[in-house]
């Protein structure tokens, strides 16, 4: 715990007192006053010293959060309110670190929250112990065996809707660092007569209605059984449902648990099948039917349940009905075989189905165990938490009640003996003297019952064993002879005479003082309780099933092993579980925690006096109060004690320097408390009465309020101290920071005034210097000036008498050189000749030709015969000259050119020559022909295997041929014909088959007619009266139409014998159309008619031709 951390004590904000032995007085009301009052503020747990009342609040509180967990998570058990966590830690805690085995024994009538509060305590434990993956699995198997055996093992009663029906004691194992390993389940004999019979306002075992409810159809068709409740003679109706159960809902808990601690589907299966088993045998019935002998032999009456029980548990059906109806009895050698009455059969029906019941659920137990079985070998540290039922007192008590209170009494006698013993260790072990207690030792009610020559257990024994009738009457008189000295037992018969008057004791009865009071015992049913009989022939039927698990329940009934000795009693096997326990419980530290049920309402917030009072006295908690206060009431480590008390002395506070013994010593001694009221322990200071501790408790209040005083004027003078240096020290930071401020201001002031007048002085001081420097300046170049000018006054003067001298030299010189000259001139002109000028003209001419030639050869143009250039004249009296040698030139490069010329070349350039003759400046599709190389044959006739039957028509070669257009003359519209020309003829032929459509001897045509536009159209005119001319004229048209004339042309020219054929360049022109004459008229056809020539009948004489505008 951290130093800042506030210490607090059980007894802070007690309600009422937080621990019994605190109570002052203490008397019955006293105590049941603090219970009353501790469970009306919802204060459920009180403490007696160790010891924890758990009162049943019938409500959820909101008490056992993770937070609570955390809260009494490592604290001392005084140092919070009472919680049975608290109890739950300090286990934990010593099993974890002092090497303790503990175990924590819940005891409390039905009803009590038992049950519950070993759940909370497991849950506590897991909460707080080691986390990680295996260790999670172990506690969450552990935590999840608990639905497992409440639904087989709890039911409802009129104290409880969850009732356990059997004792358990669980050890949980740890390793050495406090992690769960696993645990071992104890179960205690199981309720087992309740499988057959309920008693009113009760039910059966919470499995069987789990199951009806909360299985699928398919599996209860399976287990043939039907959700309803009624058809079952084993379960009860008056209460099958009870409120806030959700049977449906914890089947499927159950089974997901059973899941969980690990058993197989199958397992789950063969457990759910002899519930389903249980139900069917109890409705199997039987009837009398009479035999030759007298007696009456039982019978059963409808099969049909039987044989459905037989198939789920794979019996042959014969040999369970013989068992109904027979009994076999062993003995030394010999069988007999008796028949079996109605209400024997329906005794050994039941007595099947308890014994299936309870062993199937020690079989669960021990399945279960399998499970959490602890893996590792090594040594483990053990909690045990044992959850039994209480002491019962009804008003039948029978067999089952007195077995419980036998265990009850056995605990209550280790309780007493457990505490004692602790508490004597404590004195012993703080060095203080002990003080002997009177207490009631309930050893001597252990004996009555329990002894083995004369006890009630062993009487029983020997009774049921005892050859001859048995009845339970006849117990009961063995008990009046062998008991009725014994102070804590009653009987109407015993030889005790007192009771012979006494009417509250039946005949049938007897009675024992136990512990926790009188409980009278009805005697009926003792013997056969106790003999647990289940016929052999039972045992083997259910040996010979055809089911692993039944088998395995009835080891017994192997024919193999047949045991003669009869099975040890009931009696007599609690007696011996119950003897493991108690051993087993002596070897640990035990921790206690007492149930008390507040109503019998089982309803929140009523607290019925006289009930929680019978529970009191029962319980022995006015015994265990005063057991521990005997001596001294309260004890208290010395740390602590010093802790909470230091603040009542002025040596003590606040902080004491020495041993904390010494310090309780002089606060005590201090505080003037009487020298018998405390004594000092080792490590313990022990207050005898609680009234010293209050007394304590009180002056400690007191002085915490004068404390509280003084902290809160310490605090206000602290907070206001530091508040004020606070503001001092901001006061001083702020002065500082304005001085800085205010003294960096004025100094920038400073320096920018003494920069303005150091600027000044600065400036008049430059200005002054600069006038000097101004004047020196002008001085000097006053000085400059007057020396240049001066200078330059006599350098003018010492250049102009130069120049005169230089004149006057210069002229002399010319003077002296006309003489020299005229001098030589008159002494050479002797050697002159009188024509030397001519010469001199002639080979200056010479010489300029020369020139002229070389510089022609160097800039000759080129040899192509269309450059048109030439190099200039260079002199103008060349001028002849020059044009005549351009023209030479010429002339020269185009015979050069033309002598290139091959034969066919020169054949082509003719024909081009003709055409330009003939259209030149005529027809306006001529240019566009010029750059166009005449072909001739477009169509590779010959070539050309389409045209075979054409070329076959033609024998001689062809000149042209090309595909044209003949203009149909009716509509003006164009059809493609092949036109064919030879030396002799022109062909029109079809395009697409190369049929002859006419063939023309050339000598037959006149003229021919073209447009002056750039159109193709053109009329082949043939000679009037020749046979070729009776069709009339070709009006054709094709692009090639330069060429197709310059040929047509060219052959009239080449054959000597016909004339040349006439071409007429015309926009008008006639046509011979058989009998008529048409004019075709070309026109300019506007933009809109678009770039194609189109060609319209206009009427009967007219054919126009709409030509685009170049
Ligand atoms: N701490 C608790 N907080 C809230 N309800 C409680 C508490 N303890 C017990 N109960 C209620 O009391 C009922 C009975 O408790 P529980 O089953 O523990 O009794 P028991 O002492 O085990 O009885 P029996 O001997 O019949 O088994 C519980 O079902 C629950 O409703
Ligand atoms: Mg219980």
């Amino acid at each position: 715990m951290s130093k800042m951390e506030v210490k607090t004590s059980l007894l802070d904000n007690m309600i009422g007192v937080g621990d019994m032995v605190l109570l002052e007085p203490l008397s019955e009301e006293t105590f049941i006053g603090n219970l009353r009052k501790r469970f009306e503020h919802n204060e459920i747990y009180t403490y007696i010293g160790s010891v924890v009342i758990s009162m049943n609040p019938y409500k959820s509180l909101p008490i056992y959060t993770a937070d609570k967990v955390e809260e009494y998570r490592n604290r001392n058990f005084y140092e919070l309110s009472p919680h049975i966590y608290a109890l739950a830690d300090e286990a934990y805690r010593s099993l974890r670190d002092q090497d303790k085995d503990q175990c924590i024994l819940i005891t409390g009538e039905s009803g009590a929250g038992k049950t519950e509060a070993s759940k909370l305590v497991m849950s506590y434990v897991a909460a707080v112990c080691g986390k990680g993956q295996e260790v999670n699995k172990v506690k969450e198997q552990l935590l999840q065996s608990n639905p497992v055996l409440e639904a087989f093992g709890n039911a409802k009663t009129v104290r409880n809707d969850n009732s356990s029906r059997f004792g358990k004691y669980m050890d949980i194992e740890f390793d050495f660092k406090g992690d769960p390993l696993g645990g071992v389940i104890s179960n205690y004999l199981l309720e087992k007569s309740r499988v057959v019979k309920q008693p009113r306002g009760e039910r059966n075992f919470h499995i069987f209605y789990q199951l009806l409810s909360g299985a699928s159809e398919d599996t209860l068709k399976k287990l043939k059984l039907d959700r309803d409740f009624s058809k079952y003679n084993y379960l009860s109706l008056d209460s099958a449902t009870v409120n806030g159960l959700d049977d449906a809902a914890n089947f499927r808990t159950v089974r997901n648990a059973m899941q969980i601690v690990g058993f197989m589907e199958d397992e789950v299966q063969s457990v759910l099948e002899l519930v389903a088993a249980v139900l069917k045998l109890g409705n199997i019935e039987f009837k009398p039917e009479s035999r030759v002998n007298g007696f009456d032999e039982s019978r059963v009456k409808d099969k049909n349940d039987l044989k459905e029980m037989c198939e789920l548990l794979g019996i042959e059906q014969s040999v369970l009905e013989r068992a109904f109806s027979f009994r076999t009895v062993e003995a030394k050698m010999e069988k007999v075989s008796t028949t079996l009455n109605v209400a024997q059969a329906y005794y050994a029906r039941d007595a099947l189905a308890k014994n299936l019941y309870s062993r199937m659920f020690s079989w669960l137990v021990t399945r279960i165990n399998e499970s959490i079985k602890a893996q590792s070998k090594s040594r483990k540290k053990v909690m045990g938490v044992l959850d039994i039922y209480g002491f019962e007192i009804f008003e039948d008590n029978s067999f089952e009640q007195f077995i419980i209170n036998y265990c009850n009494e056995k605990l209550q006698q280790i309780f007493i003996e457990l505490t004692l013993r602790e508490e004597q260790e404590e004195y012993v072990r703080e060095g203080i003297e002990w003080t002997n207690i009177e207490y009631f030792n309930n050893a001597v009610i252990c004996d009555l019952i329990e002894n083995n020559q004369n006890g009630i257990l062993a009487m029983l024994d020997e009774e049921c064993l005892r050859p001859g009738t048995v009845t339970d009457e006849t117990f009961l008189d063995k008990l009046n002879t062998i008991c009725a000295e014994h102070q804590h037992f009653e009987s109407r018969l015993s030889k005790n005479s007192k009771f012979l008057t006494d009417h509250s004791l039946p005949h049938n009865c007897f009675r024992i003082q136990h512990y926790a009071g009188k409980v009278l015992y009805k005697v009926e049913g003792f013997v056969d309780k106790n003999n647990d009989l289940l016929y052999r022939d039972m045992s083997q039927a259910m040996y010979k099933a055809n089911h692993s698990l039944m088998k395995l329940l009835f080891p017994e009934g192997n024919p193999a092993k047949v045991n003669l000795k009869r099975p040890p009693t009931a009696g007599f096997q609690f007696r011996a579980s119950v003897g493991t326990l108690m051993k087993n419980l002596q070897t640990k530290n035990p921790n206690y925690i007492r149930c008390i049920k507040p109503n019998d309402k089982k309803a929140a917030q009523v607290f019925t006096d006289s009930l929680v009072c019978h529970q009191v006295r029962y319980l022995g908690l006015m015994e265990n109060v005063r057991v521990r206060r005997a001596g001294y009431a309260f004890r208290q480590a010395y740390e602590p004690c010093l802790e909470r008390y230091k603040m009542l002395c002025k040596q003590t506070w606040p902080h004491w320097k020495g041993p904390a013994r010494e310090g309780v010593e002089v606060l005590l001694k201090d505080l003037e408390v009487p020298k018998d009221e405390f004594a000092y322990g080792r490590s313990k200071i022990f207050i005898r009465n609680p009234r010293t501790l209050f007394f304590l408790e009180e002056r400690r209040k007191q002085c915490l309020e004068d404390l509280a005083t003084l902290i809160q004027k310490i605090y206000r003078g602290w907070k206001c101290r530091t508040h004020f240096l606070l503001l001092k020290k901001s006061q001083v930071v702020v002065a500082a920071w304005y001085r800085r401020y205010a003294q960096q201001k004025k100094y920038q002031k400073i320096k920018s005034s003494s920069i303005v007048v150091q600027s000044f002085i600065r400036g008049w001081k430059a200005r002054k210097i600069l006038r000097e420097l101004k004047y020196q300046k002008r001085c000097k170049e006053a000085v400059t000036t007057i020396a240049a000018y001066w200078h330059g006054t006599q350098a003018r003067r010492e250049l102009k008498q130069l120049k005169e001298e230089a004149r006057r030299k210069h002229a002399v010189a010319v003077i002296w050189a006309y003489w020299l000259g005229l001098k030589v001139r008159r002494e050479y002109r002797k050697f002159f000749r009188a024509n030397a000028g001519k010469k001199i003209y002639a080979f200056t001419i010479q010489r300029i030709m020369q020139k002229y030639f070389l510089g022609l050869k160097n800039s000759m143009p080129s040899m192509s015969p269309i450059d048109k250039s030439w190099p200039a004249r260079p002199y103008m009296f060349l001028e002849g000259t020059h044009q005549e040698l351009r023209r030479i030139f010429h002339l020269w490069r185009c015979k050069k050119y033309r002598s290139q010329f091959t034969e066919e070349k020169k054949a082509i350039y003719e024909e081009k020559l003709e055409a330009s003759e003939i259209f030149k400046d005529k027809k306006a599709l001529y240019p566009c022909s010029v750059g166009q190389p005449f072909k001739g044959d477009y169509l590779e006739i010959n070539k050309n295997p389409k045209y075979q039957k054409l070329n076959s028509v033609i024998d001689e070669k062809v000149l042209l041929a090309d595909v044209v257009n003949k203009i149909n003359r009716a509509n003006g519209k164009g059809a493609s014909r092949i036109f064919l020309l030879t030396k002799k003829h022109f062909v029109l032929a079809d395009q697409k088959t190369g049929q002859v459509k006419a063939s023309v001897p050339l000598p037959d045509l006149s003229s021919v007619s073209v447009s002056t536009q750039s159109d193709g159209f053109f009329a082949l005119k043939l000679k009037e009266g020749t046979p070729s001319a009776a069709k009339g004229d070709f009006l054709l048209s094709s692009d090639r139409l330069i060429e197709i004339i310059t040929k047509l042309h060219r052959s009239g020219t080449a054959s000597a014998e016909r004339e040349p054929i006439n071409v007429d360049i015309s926009d008008e022109f006639l046509v011979q159309f058989k009998q008529d004459q048409v004019c075709v008229k070309f026109i300019q056809a506007g933009p809109k008619n678009g770039n194609s020539v189109s060609c319209k009948r206009k009427n009967n004489r007219l054919l126009e031709v709409s030509v685009p505008s170049p």
